[in-house]
């Protein structure tokens, strides 16, 4: 899941690719690097370990000259982050250099065998033998699409690959092979782009084009021409994309994190608008592009994700068992694909994914398609590849996500799940006028009562603050909370590095009680949903082990307060047990969000960029 951009043009490439670089940084930042070419085919390299702001600044404004060039932010995989393992990498003379996204699978047979032949190995990574296979077919007088071509053919795994070299000045060829994430080429005037991801584009040209699994491009200042994986030329048709890279801008908050949890009123509405309908109540997913009549053939709901995004799928399965009535799993992704799920054209699969990128649940699409399931893709990334692998997609509309924790994301997901389940059950002739008008109308209110919930952000930080030299946390929740609790460990365990567990309540008894001591945090999402009596009594159990109880209580519940050492309180939405209780995680999670953030901060940690972890994972 490494960032990739590349460039042709007449521009100095330097700062175009930086540039580009630094909006892909959520990608990786383990080490940085550029290439550039200039007419004759003479290359520059700056690289090193550490944040691209460390390259920047090792530059100093001064770049390789030239107007061609490639550039990547890396997460390591094969070889430890230092000077030698960034990329680019080269060949023995220096004459060809690569970027990759992906692992080589046979990198070491094929380090062996080129090594046998006298190949020179400078870095630990298995990006090299790329390098080394260019080299190779150049060697033996292929052109640089056609080595790349014929390395792609001895390699195993999934990747995106971008290279150049010295005797074709002004080319630069990148190819994407399986799902390593994607591949875009971007259309200036008198330049292409290219890049793994679309915000690295944008500042540039909305003219792009998708490479698919197989498929190599060269670009060059003129333009850009395709292969298809059989080896012949294709024509590809450029599409215009819509996003506003001003609203990826961090604004006036201090963290992207904190801009994506503040705005998440703002995000919920952009999900839900024109979507819920109120006169008369109904459900409009125009966009879905799956008639009513395959959606009434289903007889059951699997769901996947992955991370954050598995979480809201955990939510999705009570809305479809609940409103629409039908038999729903939820699974991580990457355990899906492997356990030998049985479904077939009557199952609706629905995956969910804030990047559309994630290998494991692309994979897992992918065996779900070949067992003939109906799939629908709920994704924040307009024309991501989860969105051209199913059938249809519901988009959550939040804009570009940055940080690497996922917030905003997580509750337009949910939002967007009920909306998909509301539809479903309308397509089926099960939900009533009545019925969708009790339905949307917590929804309608989820927006303004999540603001409410996000103005105490001050109390959360003074709690923040006296918890933060904790070493452990457990979060406790039951039903649709459970989900919340997972999440809430999640977001501390990603920002702050302290450990945590989420678990369902009732299996706190069956052994993490054991755990419970004075020094132990416990947050119990206790709101008014059906299982706040139940929540009470975990709370007097760890209260009786002298665990510290950090409770999310109902407005106004003060028999439950009085049993916390502290109360988050959250707004109601509908009554006990009704749809809003559905939609009460949108409020609950909002709190954990915000308790992770400012424990992060009051620990010292790098809140957008935590250590080891990238925005999108796009190896298995
Ligand atoms: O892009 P996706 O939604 O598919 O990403 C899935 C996970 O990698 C992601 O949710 C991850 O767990 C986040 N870091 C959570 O904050």
């Amino acid at each position: 899941m490494c960032g990739i951009v590349g460039y042709a043009g007449t521009r100095d490439a330097g700062p175009i690719l930086v540039e580009g670089l630094q909006k892909l940084e959520y990608r990786g930042y383990d080490s940085a690097g550029i290439a550039v070419m200039d007419a004759d085919g003479a290359i520059g390299i700056v690289k090193g370990a550490g944040k691209l702001a460390r390259l920047i600044a090792t530059v100093e404004g001064v770049y390789p000259p030239g107007t061609t060039g490639i550039g990547h932010t890396r997460w390591a995989t094969h070889g430890r982050p230092n000077d030698d393992n960034a990329h680019p990498h080269v060949d023995c003379t220096g004459n060809v250099v690569v970027i990759h996204n992906g692992i080589v699978e046979n990198f070491l047979e094929l380090k062996r065998e080129l090594q046998a032949e006298g190949h020179r190995f400078a870095s630990e990574t298995d990006t090299e033998t790329l390098a080394h296979l260019i080299e190779r077919e150049l060697d033996g007088g292929k052109d640089l699409v056609g080595s790349l071509r014929a390395a792609i053919g001895r390699i195993r795994g999934a990747h995106a690959i971008v290279v150049m070299a010295r005797r074709e000045p002004g080319v630069v060829a990148v190819a994407r092979v399986g799902n390593a994430g994607g591949v875009v080429v971007g259309y200036g005037e008198h330049e292409v782009f290219v890049a793994s991801d679309l915000p690295a584009l944008l500042s540039q040209t909305r003219t792009v084009v998708f490479l698919t699994d197989g498929e190599v491009a060269r670009i060059r200042c003129d333009g850009a021409t395709y292969w298809s994986p059989e080896g012949e030329i294709i024509e590809k048709t450029a599409q215009t994309v819509p996003f506003d890279p001003v609203a990826a801008a961090k604004g006036t908050h201090k963290h992207f994190m904190l801009k994506e949890i503040m705005e998440q009123p703002e995000c919920l509405m952009d999900t839900i608008r024109g979507r819920a309908l109120f006169e008369p109540p109904s459900v409009d997913l125009e966009d879905l592009g799956i008639a009513p009549e395959r959606l009434r053939a289903v007889s059951r709901v699997v769901l996947f994700g992955m991370g954050t995004s598995m979480h809201a799928t955990m939510a999705g399965r009570a809305f479809f068992e609940r409103i629409a009535g039908l038999p729903a799993e939820a699974d991580n992704a990457s355990e899906f694909r492997y356990r030998g799920a049985v479904l077939g054209p009557d199952t609706l699969v629905i995956s969910v994914a804030q990047s559309g990128e994630t290998v494991d649940t692309l994979e897992a699409m992918h065996e779900a398609k070949r067992l003939g399931a109906l799939q629908v893709t709920v994704c924040n990334t307009p024309g991501a590849q989860s969105t051209r692998v199913a059938d249809g997609t519901v988009y959550t509309r939040c804009g570009p996500e940055i940080a690497v924790a996922s917030t905003k994301t997580l509750t337009a997901s949910i939002a967007a799940l009920y909306l998909l389940a509301c539809h479903v059950a309308a397509a089926r002739g099960i939900a009533s006028e009545t019925c969708m008008a009790e339905l949307l109308e917590p929804l309608a209110h989820a927006p303004s009562l999540l603001g409410s919930v996000l103005q105490r952000e001050g109390e959360i930080d003074q709690l923040a603050h006296r918890y933060h030299h904790a070493g452990h946390f457990l979060f406790l929740g039951r039903g649709l909370q459970y989900p919340v609790a997972m999440e809430g460990a999640l977001k501390l365990k990603e920002v702050s590095y302290i450990h945590a567990e989420g678990y369902p309540a009732g299996e706190m008894k069956h052994g993490p009680i054991a755990l419970i001591d004075e020094r132990m945090p416990v947050v119990a999402i206790a709101v008014q949903d059906g299982s706040r009596d139940k929540m009470l009594s975990n709370i007097e159990q760890v209260k009786a082990r002298d665990g510290k109880v950090i409770a999310l209580a109902t407005e106004g519940d003060d028999e439950l307060a009085s049993k916390a050492d502290d109360v988050i309180w959250i707004p109601r939405l509908g009554e006990p047990g009704g749809p809003g209780s559905l939609l009460l995680p949108i409020l609950t999670v909002a709190p954990l969000q915000l308790l992770a953030y400012h424990i992060a901060l009051w620990r010292g940690c790098d809140v957008d960029q935590p250590r080891n972890l990238a925005k999108t994972v796009t190896v298995e």
